[in-house]
């Protein structure tokens, strides 16, 4: 039994998305959500300006304590997760990755498009997994500033961009969408507007149920039902994402 606070990060607040998967496989844990709204986007930063932001963000969380750390972040994970292993051997660190694995697992055959920042469509780690998983009916496409126009609730300007992103792949057929970025299960009826009807696919499950097991086996989690804790940090301190963050959970958890 372990009631310490489980850390959860990402460059704004997209990782609710995978924090509402967290709390309904873990309800009774403590949980600490660092937006890091103040570098928003990461994905078109460099390496090392990644590295940067996480490394901060890791000496918070290790300040505060914390049990484990999920990078609720798929361009954080793709720039920085191995470093901060290396630097971090003894803290438990768990990444979240487009789910392209989950297409060859349960739609091998379907036509796919994996969106994601530049950064993560670009990095060696995304493009081990895809080359390994290939099912030569994928199209990769690089989102640029999407996540900023989620995170900064640019309504118009975002219609319009996704209608100029995704219009290319309107006669394509595509029947698998993999969301590899945690801002973008936020919108999803805006991606099946333009797409029609398609079935989407993320990490949120999967790392909760991974996250699970690990903390299960170590006899870390925290079986007091009695309290349960969500703090909302952000590097902004910008009191309106709080609000944001706090409507969107409670809408995911419906
Ligand atoms: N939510 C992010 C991701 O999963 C970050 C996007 C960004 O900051 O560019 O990649």
């Amino acid at each position: 039994m372990d009631n310490r606070p489980i850390g959860i990060f990402d460059s704004g607040i997209g990782g609710v998305t995978i924090l509402k998967c967290l709390l309904a496989k873990m309800p009774n844990e403590n949980y600490i959500y660092y937006s890091d709204s103040k570098h928003n986007p990461y994905g078109e930063k460099t390496k090392e300006e990644v590295l940067g932001f996480v490394d901060q963000i890791i000496n918070y969380f290790i300040e505060k304590d914390c049990k484990a750390i999920v990078f609720a972040c798929n361009t954080a994970t793709a720039l920085a997760i191995d470093e901060m292993r290396k630097k971090h051997p003894d803290l438990l660190l768990i990444g979240t990755e487009p789910a392209y694995k989950m297409i060859h697992d349960y739609a091998p055959n379907t036509k796919t498009l994996v969106m994601a920042t530049p950064a993560t469509i670009e990095s060696e780690r995304f493009q081990n997994l895809y080359h390994h998983y290939d099912n030569q009916r994928s199209y990769l496409l690089a989102c640029p500033n999407l996540a900023y126009l989620i995170e900064e609730n640019k309504e118009e300007e975002l219609t319009s961009y996704l209608r100029q992103l995704l219009g290319p792949f309107q006669q394509e057929n595509i029947e698998s969408v993999v969301l590899g970025c945690t801002h973008y299960p936020l919108i999803i009826e805006k991606i099946e507007a333009i797409l029609g009807k398609v079935k989407f696919y993320d990490g949120g499950e999967g790392i909760a149920n991974h996250l699970y097991h690990l903390l299960e086996s170590n006899h870390q989690l925290n079986l007091n039902k009695a309290k349960k804790e969500i703090y909302f940090e952000d590097s902004n301190h910008n009191e309106q994402k709080k609000e944001r963050f706090f409507a969107f959970l409670t809408e995911l958890q419906k």
